[in-house]
């Protein structure tokens, strides 16, 4: 990455900073010089995240934890902040998914994504603002293009990222006067992620998504990564309150892409 030594000094937590596209943010976050904190469930995840963010030749730190627990979320983030000073950048990007027509699902399915995607995000901005660097802390949301566009199968993701980018809102107006910008990150398909091997197994899904895309491409980890350090570095400081989509153009394209032909419906659910 180009931007070597533009967060040097700076204090990073990512939650759900363990694989995916968030280790690639929470990996550029320490590439640009900052000691990087990673909280998620997994201890064998948090670990493996570690390594490799020691490995960039910063401090990094993890905590097992899951966003759904307020007070582990709580202590996690104080810990992280005692140990690094308070939080320059802060990134809650945990999220679950799975496709489920609303139909067939139960309300502990609906609650389950509501709990991790949207409740989580306001735990871990919660705990961040109480430790932030006020003023100047940079809050980063990973929303999902079903915040603004129905996907078939996805009203549970769709209702819990739309509520990600109002919470991003409504906490950058609010705490804007302590000096605390906030924004969402919107990625589009994104090759090689969790994400994208749940929504779109198979080849011929992969080909129909790159149709609809107008860049014609999966998005990659990098792509995002990028924007997220813009919206932690200076160069964005009279930035706050705005969703911005990295998704090739994807949002354009409209909702029937992911409408699966009655006939191609059978595994799932
Ligand atoms: C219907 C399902 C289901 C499925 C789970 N549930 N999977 N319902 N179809 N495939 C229901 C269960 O039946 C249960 O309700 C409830 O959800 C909770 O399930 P658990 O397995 O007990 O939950 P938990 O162990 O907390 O796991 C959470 C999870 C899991 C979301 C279900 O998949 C997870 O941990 N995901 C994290 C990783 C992930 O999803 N990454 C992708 C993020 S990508 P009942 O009533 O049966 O007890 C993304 C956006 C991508 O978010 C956008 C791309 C454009
Ligand atoms: P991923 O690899 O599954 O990343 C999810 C991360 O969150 C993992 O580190 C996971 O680790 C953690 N996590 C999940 N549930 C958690 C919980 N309850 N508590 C704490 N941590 C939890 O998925 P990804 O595809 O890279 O997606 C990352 C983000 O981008 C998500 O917010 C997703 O909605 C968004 N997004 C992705 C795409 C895409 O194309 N992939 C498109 C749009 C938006 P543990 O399992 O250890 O908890």
């Amino acid at each position: 990455m180009s931007q070597t030594g533009i967060l040097k000094g700076k204090a990073a937590f990512v939650a759900g900073g363990t694989s995916g596209i968030n280790l690639g943010i929470a990996r550029a976050l320490a590439e640009a010089g900052a000691s990087v904190a990673v909280l998620s469930r997994s201890q064998e995840k948090v670990d493996g995240a570690v390594a490799e963010l020691r490995s960039v030749g910063v401090g990094a730190l993890g905590y097992a934890a899951d966003v759904r627990n307020e007070e582990a979320v709580a202590a996690a983030i104080k810990a992280a902040a005692d140990t690094m000073g308070p939080l320059d950048v802060v990134v809650s990007g945990a999220a679950g998914n799975f496709i489920c027509p609303a139909a067939a699902m139960s309300g502990k399915g609906f609650r389950t994504v509501i709990e991790i995607d949207l409740i989580g995000t306001f735990h871990v901005m919660r705990a961040a603002f109480d430790v932030a660097r006020k003023p100047g802390c940079s809050m980063i949301n990973i929303s999902a293009p079903q915040s603004t566009m129905p996907y078939w199968g996805q009203a549970h993701v769709s209702a819990a990222k739309a509520g990600v980018d109002m919470l991003t809102k409504s906490l950058a107006y609010e705490w804007g006067e302590y000096g605390i910008r906030l924004n969402a990150i919107v990625p589009g398909p994104i090759e090689g992620t969790e994400g994208m091997k749940r929504l779109s197994p198979t080849d011929e899904a992969r080909r129909a998504v790159e149709d609809s895309v107008p860049l014609r491409r999966y998005g990659t980890i990098s792509d995002i990564a990028e924007i997220a350090l813009f919206l932690a570095s200076d160069q964005s400081s009279y930035v706050t309150g705005t969703v911005i989509a990295c998704d090739g153009g994807q949002l354009l394209a409209g909702a029937g892409l992911f409408r699966p032909p009655l006939t191609t419906r059978q595994h799932i659910r």
